[in-house]
């Protein structure tokens, strides 16, 4: 129960990685808001039915008023924010392909969702988190940004920009005692992944450890970075893939 009267916001957190961080948090002892365009109902019910307390809102991360009032209804049902784990993006429905076969509007609006959701997101917990004088703010980035893979540049793109968004955000917001870093996964196997398998084969000749990586490879880092554990620790990218790329 290291996060213990504390109180997490998760966006994307309805299904597959960000549902399974909704429930490490809550069973860490923080109340989740689960923020996602998708249901998140069932996510919050499951957490419910344990010890833990969770509420799921219908909030597009590109839209500013959805952004703004995810925070107000968490201050409104919960009091605090100490928690943002922006985790929302485009990835799953995206089809690979060069990088002059991306359309513009495609372009627009990976970009809209991946890059301004998380700027937007952060823009609307910082009063609070101000206010408190604390607060974590996670961004979930990818190793695809650190190993440049192909075929989907407008993802690439947006998850090299958040660990810049990581590193300037970090710096603006420590006077407050605001911490904020990024979690790089590797490919991630779940019910929802369709990444071809001499992708996932060419993933795990690559990695250190010789073994697909589970969302719940991903919960130990992002608790540490969640909790009073990595006070001191900001503005850096933490790569979770079993050793794949090392930096
Ligand atoms: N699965 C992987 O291999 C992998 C690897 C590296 C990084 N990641 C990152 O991890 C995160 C979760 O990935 P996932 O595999 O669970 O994919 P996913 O598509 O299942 O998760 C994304 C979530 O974001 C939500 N979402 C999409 N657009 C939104 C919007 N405009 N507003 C609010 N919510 C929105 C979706 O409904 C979904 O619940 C993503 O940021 C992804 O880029 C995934």
């Amino acid at each position: 129960m290291r996060l213990e009267g504390k109180v997490a916001i998760v966006t994307g957190g309805a299904r597959h990685i960000g549902a399974v961080y909704a429930k490490r948090l809550a069973a860490e002892g923080a109340r989740v808001v689960i923020a996602d365009i998708l249901d998140g109902d069932g996510v919050a019910r499951e957490i419910g039915a344990g010890r833990g307390a969770a509420i799921a809102l219908r909030v597009d991360v590109s839209k500013e008023e959805d952004t703004l009032r995810m925070a107000d209804e968490t201050l409104k049902r919960f009091g605090r924010i100490d928690i943002l784990v922006n985790n929302a993006a485009i990835f799953l429905s995206i089809r690979r392909r060069s990088f002059d076969q991306i359309s513009a509007e495609e372009w627009d609006q990976v970009s809209s969702v991946n890059i301004k959701g998380p700027f937007l997101c952060a823009k609307a917990v910082f009063p609070q988190m101000k206010k408190q004088r604390s607060g974590k703010i996670i961004n979930i980035s990818s190793t695809t940004a650190l190993a440049g893979t192909p075929l989907f540049l407008h993802y690439v793109a947006s998850k090299a920009a958040l660990i810049g968004m990581t590193r300037a955000l970090a710096r603006e917001m420590g006077e407050y005692g605001i911490c904020v870093n990024a979690i790089a996964p590797g490919l991630v196997q779940h019910e929802g992944q369709t990444a071809p398998k001499e992708f996932t084969e060419f993933q795990l000749k690559a990695r250190a450890i010789k073994r697909l990586e589970t969302p719940e490879d991903l919960a130990g880092t992002l608790i540490y970075l969640a909790s009073s554990d990595s006070d001191f620790v900001t503005g850096q990218t933490i790569v979770v893939d079993g050793g794949s790329i090392l930096h």
